[in-house]
């Protein structure tokens, strides 16, 4: 297994391309088993998650080509022959769910097994299938897996959501498009990755309203033809790498980063005394040498809120910060495994229920650690940016999920980071 050496060798100096977003790609890719019609994705994110997605497509019988590698997938349902979605693949990840409503809103039937993913709380499915089921579905739970049945079609419905939820919103988004009359999806989830999906799914000929507001209304018609999209920025990658010249100091512009995806990440980044700037190519960070940030406290919400997937790396930034701050955690249950880590490394934090304190120290230390999930993985990169000494980090296939080419990508801005394969 591959590992990653990181030495923490001072200020940052330098650009960062993002990626196309492996959020919004997981749910756009999907979309493909709307349509017998080819549909093309550029900028896509070149991950094993989008490997994942890829494979469990293919199992169905669609056809997804990567092309100029990988950063263009060319998609096609045409010649759909599998409606089960494995679990030996499902396992891996969960946005594999996301199969489910196109499926059953195109054919009538699919069998998709329950899915695996970061372990990272109970993360159930229960409200995509009380959604699809709200649109007409029959849904039977056998054996791990949910069959669903839909003989004479989706019929549009009110969707009023109990707490908000991206895959269950995406899902349900998806299946609305070829039911029969108008849904209105209520309490719908409004991250950047929903309304990129709309406006997908439109460019393929669905009529959707609302996107990126609680109310999405959907409009359903006959059949959706084929399109070329272009992903979104990755809001995550843009500000674990805004991250990182405000942990190791120095100045970073991230290449194609928007401000309105990033905005509550910002105002606390600039509350804890780092510098954000637009510019013509996207924003630019900086934190002047020998100034600790300030210790600042955060509460995860769903967007426009702090975002749950840049928790783990804030919390690198006020292990070295001034002061004592509370992060609390509001999306997911058990989302703190990489504060143990943190801990290895010299940082002060204590965990209770959903909050975790941290009391910033003047300086980290390397350590051998281990990445327990995503997001945990890439905030203990960050905090071995900052750390005295070699930080070297194991288990490395979590980080792969989510960040291309992250050695190059820090590398570039003067990070002594390196893989060692294993
Ligand atoms: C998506 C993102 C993930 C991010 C999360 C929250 C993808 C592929 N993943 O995950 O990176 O951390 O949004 O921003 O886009 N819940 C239920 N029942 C359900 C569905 C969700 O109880 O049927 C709960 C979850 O356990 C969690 C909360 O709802 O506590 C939010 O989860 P949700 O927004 O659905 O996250 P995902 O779509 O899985």
């Amino acid at each position: 297994m591959d590992s990653i050496i990181v030495t923490g060798n001072g200020p940052l100096q330098g650009e960062i391309p993002i990626a196309g977003a492996k959020n919004a790609c997981l749910a756009l890719m999907p979309a493909t088993l709307l349509s017998d019609a080819p549909l093309t994705l550029t900028n896509a994110p070149r991950l094993s998650d989008i490997r994942t997605m890829t494979a469990l497509l293919e199992s169905l019988g669609a056809e997804v080509a990567p092309l100029q590698d990988g950063q263009v997938l060319a998609l096609s349902s045409h010649a759909l022959d599998n409606h089960t979605a494995d679990y030996e693949i499902v396992r891996k990840m969960r946005a594999s769910i996301l199969v489910l409503g196109p499926m059953l809103a195109r054919d009538g039937h699919a069998v998709v097994s329950l899915p695996g993913g970061c372990a990272i709380g109970a993360r159930p499915v229960d409200l995509h299938l009380r959604a699809l089921e709200a649109l007409g579905a029959e849904l039977d739970l056998r054996d791990g897996y949910v069959h669903a049945r839909a003989p004479g079609g989706l019929k549009g419905a009110v969707i009023e959501f109990p707490m908000v939820s991206v895959g269950a919103t995406e899902n349900a988004l998806m299946a609305a498009t070829l039911a029969r009359g108008t849904t209105v999806l209520k309490n719908a989830a409004r991250e950047p990755e929903i309304a990129d999906l709309a406006r997908c799914l439109r460019a393929m000929g669905a009529q959707i309203e609302g996107e990126g507001t609680d109310t999405i209304i959907i409009e359903g018609v006959q059949a959706l033809g084929g399109a070329t999209h272009p992903v979104v920025a990755d809001r995550i990658e843009l500000g674990t790498y805004m991250l990182a010249p405000a942990i190791a100091g120095g100045e970073v512009e991230c290449l194609g980063g928007r401000m309105e995806l990033v905005q509550a990440f910002v105002d606390t980044l600039r509350d804890t005394g780092v510098e954000v700037e637009e510019t013509p190519r996207g924003l630019r960070v900086r934190r002047g040498d020998g100034a600790r940030v300030r210790a600042t406290d955060v509460a995860t919400a769903p967007f426009p809120g702090f975002p749950t997937d840049l928790q783990a790396q804030f919390m690198a930034l006020m292990c070295t910060a001034d002061g004592v701050s509370h992060l609390e955690e509001r999306i997911f249950e058990n989302r703190f495994m990489h504060a143990p880590e943190l801990t290895r490394m010299g940082a002060r934090i204590e965990v209770h229920g959903g909050t975790a304190t941290v009391t910033g120290v003047e300086r980290l230390r390397g350590a051998p650690v281990m990445a327990t999930d995503l997001r945990a993985s890439v905030s203990l990169i960050l905090a071995a940016l900052a750390a005295e000494g070699e930080t070297v980090l194991n288990r490395v296939y979590h980080l792969d999920r989510g960040y291309e080419r992250v050695e190059e990508k820090l590398g570039a801005c003067g990070a002594r980071i390196e893989r060692v394969k294993g």
